[in-house]
């Protein structure tokens, strides 16, 4: 495949409230020429949130708003705008960024806003998503890349990946072999939707030029 002229590739800011350890699988991959995305911005909520650092070392720009800084959401979101606005940014991808967005960011963004959640959706939407898998003693957990609708972790997905859960896993192990699978399914995601390979149709992402293997099955246990 022929590398993208730089004018095509779609300029992605990553929001982070953390580690940024899917935002780090997101810059590897978009630092190989032949990716549709160039990471153009960082942007985090968290002035001490370890992802900045990382980003900055790679040479990415980075800002940080301190939302408990700002008197609502609505100023934050706006001061959020104007940054993703001065970088030209075409595409926001939230990778373990904390805050609830408004539907007016939400659908300012439609179409060109992503999320990463660990665990199958429409299942365990919200926080500690591994004890409640672990609790419901499902034998299947997983994470999903989805466009991201007003309300909490919903949204037409783009990519899942499964993994099996053991007898002997904790929160932490489960949330580790996830973690794993969201850094092999988030760039692979950003190249669908940063390529144009995407749309949207009653509600399910249809990809073009993708090829699902219809056999394929994990069984667990
Ligand atoms: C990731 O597991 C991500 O799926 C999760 O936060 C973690 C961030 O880790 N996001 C959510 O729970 C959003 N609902 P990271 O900073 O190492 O990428």
């Amino acid at each position: 495949m022929s590398a993208p002229a730089p004018a095509q590739r779609k300029r992605v800011a990553i929001l982070i409230s953390g580690r940024g350890s899917n935002m780090t699988s997101l810059i590897a991959a978009a630092e190989r020429g032949d990716y549709p995305a160039e990471i153009a911005l960082v942007l985090s909520n968290r002035p001490d949130a370890g992802g900045l650092a990382t980003a900055r070392g790679r040479g990415i720009s980075t800002v940080a708003l301190d939302h408990k800084q700002f008197a609502s959401r609505e100023t934050f979101e706006a001061a959020m705008q104007s940054a993703l606005d001065s970088h030209r940014i075409e595409i926001v991808c939230l990778a373990g960024f904390m805050r609830l967005l408004t539907p007016t960011f939400v659908e300012r963004w439609s179409g060109k806003l992503v999320n990463i959640h660990p665990a199958l959706l429409p299942s365990y939407k919200g926080l500690h998503t591994h004890e409640r898998a672990l609790a419901d003693g499902v034998k299947i957990h997983g994470c999903s890349v989805h466009f991201v609708a007003p309300e909490m972790d919903a949204g037409p997905i783009i990519a899942q990946a499964a993994v099996p859960v053991l007898d002997d896993d904790t929160p932490d192990t489960l949330a580790t072999r996830v973690l794993a699978r969201e850094h092999q399914i988030y760039p692979m995601a950003l190249r669908l939707v940063a390529s144009g390979a995407t749309r949207i149709e009653n509600g399910r992402v249809l990809c073009a030029g993708v090829s699902t293997d219809a056999d394929a099955a994990l069984v667990s246990p």
